[in-house]
């Protein structure tokens, strides 16, 4: 999730303390319609396998876009360092980010 827009690990963090914070999940990031461009970039580099981990990078790539529109793979391997996926997807998950920030949202 993002808490008022940083990348935050909802699995260590009580509801509590959050209150009166902007929070954001994978739901709030894009729409059918209008899809974030990394939503639309995963499905594009066909990256997502159980899904398990899919809301720690996305959220936390959606982030560094945002921040950062035109990252370095250093940039981008920074920001994801510490995200896992049991599946191992990494390399897909760096190119759906490298193609999200080429694209023009
Ligand atoms: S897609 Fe299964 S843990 Fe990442």
């Amino acid at each position: 999730m993002q808490v008022d827009g940083r990348p935050t690990r909802s699995c260590v963090t009580p509801v509590g303390s959050v209150r009166g914070q902007k929070v954001t999940t994978l739901n709030g990031l894009g729409t059918a319609a209008r899809p974030h461009p990394l939503q639309t970039a995963y499905i594009a580099e066909q990256v997502p396998q159980c899904g398990y981990c899919i809301s720690g990078w996305m959220l936390t790539a959606a982030a560094l876009l945002r921040d950062t529109p035109r990252p370095s793979d250093t940039q981008i391997r920074q920001a994801l360092a510490g995200i896992k996926c049991r599946c191992g997807t990494h390399m897909a998950i760096l190119r759906a980010v490298k193609r999200a920030a080429g694209s023009k949202a």
